[in-house]
């Protein structure tokens, strides 16, 4: 079939805008709002069995990986290890026999993601695929799937596909926490109902879009940018630098901000300017005081927060982003689109070819 643009100037545009609607068809698949309950679809073995988990992607699914990281230490106390899979399927780690390893592809056909699979089910490993087309090879071989339901993804950059990954881990963090005993109803209750709302935030932050394209320019003409957050918004941070590098070709790095004065602070003058994606969590004192640093030294800082996490802030900031109330624990899924919002704006006033980045190819199939 063909897919068109509808009235979206580009492919990439038109997939931020389908997450409200992505992001909800996905966690149909699995939450029942009513009861505050989520269920995953079957998997060929027990959750509660699982005492490591290891998640293994490319690119922007990497970003994923390491996003459920977090959220999976958190909720369900159990150590989780991610990986590059180009790294991963080079470095022979010793690997457990019994524990889970799960595969993060788009399109599931990535060359080393799919390779790390095969080494994993060799080691004994139970293997779990989350990918975006479920007749895939990634898809074919691993032992469970959990798919994203994102639709077609034509944009190189990928966007809906990781905020669908980013919900199914959020999932797969919830159902592990109840398996394991470490996650109790009143808990697993106020993670459903947050997920629940995340369709309609993010759909506030789309609404915002002005707001976001405002900053545009102050990037457009760097040829440095930096990224900083923190927790579970510091591969959001790796994500957003990630976006901008695809499409406007600017030179962006994503941080965790307290590592910004073991040497990224050396490359803080007012032509670089600083993205910080700090929502009111328990962290925001910590990463607030990096943009007081940031800004002692001439920076200019892009501050993303809520209305309270703007208002406590007393540093000269170049620019003021204000999004929605988020949960810290979906938090990352609404930081994730100002953050692509930013790069394709950024890329259409240099006039690149947003769709079409040079160099790159949307999925990588040989090595
Ligand atoms: C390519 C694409 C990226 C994607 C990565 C992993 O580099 O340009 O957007 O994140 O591959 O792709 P996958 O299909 O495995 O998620």
């Amino acid at each position: 079939a063909l897919i068109g643009k509808g009235q979206h100037r580009h492919f990439m545009l038109k997939e931020i805008f389908e997450q409200p609607e992505v992001i909800g068809n996905t966690l149909k698949t699995m939450l029942n709002p009513a009861e505050r309950t989520l269920t995953l679809p079957q998997l060929p073995f027990d959750l509660a069995t699982i005492a490591r988990v290891r998640i293994i992607g490319c690119g922007t699914s990497y970003y994923a990986a390491m996003t459920a990281k977090y959220w999976i230490e958190r909720m369900a106390r159990v150590p989780v290890e991610v990986d590059i899979a180009s790294e991963f399927r080079y470095r022979a780690p010793p690997l457990e026999p019994g524990g889970l390893a799960v595969f993060i592809s788009q399109s599931g056909e990535t060359a080393d993601t799919l390779a790390a699979l095969r080494h994993c089910q060799a080691e004994g490993q139970h293997t779990l695929a989350l990918v975006n087309v479920p007749e895939s090879t990634i898809a074919r071989e691993a032992e469970g799937v959990l798919l994203t339901l994102a639709g077609p993804e034509i944009g190189v950059a990928s966007t809906k596909a990781f905020t669908t990954q980013l919900t199914v881990l959020a999932c797969l963090a919830v159902a592990l926490g109840r398996a394991r005993g470490a996650l109790d109803r009143a808990a697993e209750a106020e993670v459903c109902h947050a997920l629940a709302e995340v369709p309609a935030r993010v759909a506030d932050v789309l609404r915002r879009e002005d707001s976001i394209r405002a900053v545009a320019p102050l990037v457009a003409e760097a040829r440095d940018v930096l990224y900083l957050g923190r927790g579970s918004n510091y591969p959001i941070a790796l994500e957003g630098a990630l976006k901008l590098k695809e499409i406007s070709y600017i030179h962006a790095e994503g941080y965790a901000a307290g590592e910004l004065k073991h040497g990224p602070i050396a490359l803080i003058d007012e032509s670089v300017p600083v993205i910080v994606i700090c929502p009111s969590d328990a962290l925001y004192d910590k990463t607030a005081s990096n943009v007081e640093e940031v800004v002692a030294r001439g920076g200019k800082v892009i501050f993303l927060s809520d209305r309270a996490g703007l208002a406590r802030l007393s540093a000269k900031v170049a620019a003021r982003i204000e999004l929605p109330d988020a949960e810290p624990l979906v938090a990352p899924l609404v930081y994730a689109i100002p953050v692509q919002l930013l790069a394709y704006h950024v890329a259409v006033a240099k006039g690149t070819d947003v769709d079409q980045p040079r160099n790159l190819a949307k999925s990588v199939t040989v090595e």
